[in-house]
């Protein structure tokens, strides 16, 4: 992996991702909306920045071109196919053999087989139509993003983000491929290394057509189901 194109990167996650790319010696290029440019003045001189949205198909082409890897932080802002149409330029103008990983929550599921708490589909349902009504984000895109991605035969990972919390690193989280596993229980992951998982991703080429469901490796759930394994 030589050079790599950061979608979303002056956000919270987006930065923890500049960050790791960089400390891997991999060239670096950054798309953020223009008004967010001075969030990455920390990086401006080890990266190159691209400003715009993020669904505005020429810039993505621009941004994407010579890339071996895309990482793309997918978020369904606004009613206007935000998340669906960043994903789409990206499925459409990424070199050929590139690795694409994108992120978005637990809420996406890949083959209907996670199993979700009667608490997380309600708030989802409520949250979800308040937000839509008030024309702030409409989770269905994220979900309409993601179905492209699963149908494309691009080589891509989503990785499913658990409930966040900032903090020092506590390592690569654990994964698995279904919400509702017991190693995922303790719903917790630094939104430090949910980057580093992203940014691990993109050499790891057995997690390629995977949707994997993250979570700390220091989290209870994942150490008791690490000391099962060993017994
Ligand atoms: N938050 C959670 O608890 C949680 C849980 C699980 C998974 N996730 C996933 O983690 C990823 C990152 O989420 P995050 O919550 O940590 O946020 P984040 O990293 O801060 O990213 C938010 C992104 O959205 C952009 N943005 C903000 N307002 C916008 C607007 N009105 N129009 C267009 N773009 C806008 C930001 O760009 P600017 O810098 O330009 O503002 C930034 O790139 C997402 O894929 C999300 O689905 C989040």
């Amino acid at each position: 992996m030589n050079k790599v194109c950061i979608i979303g990167a002056s956000g919270k996650l987006g930065q923890y991702m500049v960050r790791h790319c960089l400390e891997r010696g991999y060239e670096v290029v950054g798309v953020c909306r223009p008004q967010s440019v001075g969030k990455l003045d920390a990086y401006n001189d080890r990266m190159t920045i691209i400003p715009g949205r993020t669904n505005d198909r020429a810039v993505i082409e621009k941004a994407v071109s010579g890339c071996d890897g895309v990482l793309t932080v997918l978020v369904p802002w606004g009613v206007d196919y935000y998340s669906s149409g960043t994903a789409q330029a990206v499925l459409d103008f990424a070199e050929p053999d590139a690795r694409l990983v994108f992120s978005c929550g637990w809420h996406i599921t890949k083959d209907g087989r996670d199993q979700y708490s009667r608490l997380f589909t309600t708030m989802l349902a409520v949250i979800g139509k308040v937000a839509r009504l008030l024309r702030l984000v409409d989770i269905d895109d994220q979900v309409e993003a993601c179905r492209r991605i699963f149908a494309s035969d691009r080589r891509w990972t989503v990785v499913r983000g658990s409930d966040l919390e900032e903090g020092e690193s506590e390592g690569l989280p654990v994964w698995s491929q279904h919400v509702g596993d017991a190693i995922l229980k303790s719903n917790r992951t630094r939104r430090i290394d949910f980057g580093l998982f992203m940014v691990a991703a993109l050499e790891d080429d057995s997690l390629i057509h995977e949707a994997p469901a993250i979570v700390s490796c220091a989290s209870e759930s994942a150490l008791s189901a690490s000391q099962d394994a060993g017994k």
